[in-house]
């Protein structure tokens, strides 16, 4: 089998020193792709900017900075594979224009115009065929399972992993999660708050009894 990853934050650059970032560290969907590769099927690990090493052979790692890489490299792997996790923390923004040269302080307020990126999962959901089988996750801080069933639907996702910011524990960061695992039959499975590679390791199982 083979299995195509997201993992860790993109940076939306707005001039050569700066960007637009967040908190992933990249450790849950790293812990996903040991996983699947102890368990002997073949990753491609698209990893936005992390501090994260891999070792593993059955591992093809491709490291990109942004949203527009991120989706162009999904793009390029996504019809060879038949299993796609989406466990990136993608930037929803990016900056409409990037400077060329670093943007000098002024007195003034700095406006930086942001635009849409394009929805990677969602992409890849619309065009996913009868073989292959698409997972979301949703990082939620209210009305958490309900907005993971609607994101599910939206991206035409075959489950999604529900990830709470009002779990201690939970999230950016940590070495543990505590995660939902919804699906598109309506399933429901809460785990309780365990280490991010059982997160992986329960995660991949019921992936593989879909
Ligand atoms: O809509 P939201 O960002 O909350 O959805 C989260 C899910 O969608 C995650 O699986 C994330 O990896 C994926 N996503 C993506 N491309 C984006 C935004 C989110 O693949 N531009």
């Amino acid at each position: 089998m083979k299995v195509l990853i997201t993992a860790g934050p993109t940076y939306e650059r707005i001039d050569p020193v700066r960007f637009i970032g967040n908190y992933s560290t990249g450790k849950m969907g790293f812990a996903l792709a040991e996983n699947c590769a102890d368990r002997g099927f073949d990753v491609i690990l698209i990893a936005g900017p992390v501090k994260l090493q891999t070792s593993h052979s059955n591992i093809k790692r491709i490291d990109v900075e942004s949203a527009a890489e991120m989706y162009d490299a999904v793009m390029q792997c996504f019809e060879s594979c038949e299993v796609a996790i989406f466990c990136a923390a993608v930037a929803d923004f990016t900056p409409e224009k990037r400077h060329d040269q670093k943007i000098k302080r002024k007195t003034d307020d700095l406006v930086i115009k942001l635009k849409p990126t394009k929805d990677i999962a969602a992409a890849a959901g619309s065009i996913k065929r009868e073989h292959q089988l698409v997972v979301g996750f949703a990082l939620e801080t209210n009305d958490e399972q309900v907005n993971a069933l609607n994101k599910m639907q939206r991206k035409n996702l075959d489950m999604i992993v529900l990830n709470s910011l009002n779990d201690n524990g939970a999230g950016f960061g940590y070495d543990t999660n505590k995660v939902t695992i919804i699906t598109k039959n309506g399933e429901k499975l809460e785990l309780p708050l365990l280490p991010k590679d059982e997160v992986a390791s329960r995660i991949i199982d019921n992936i593989v009894a879909l």
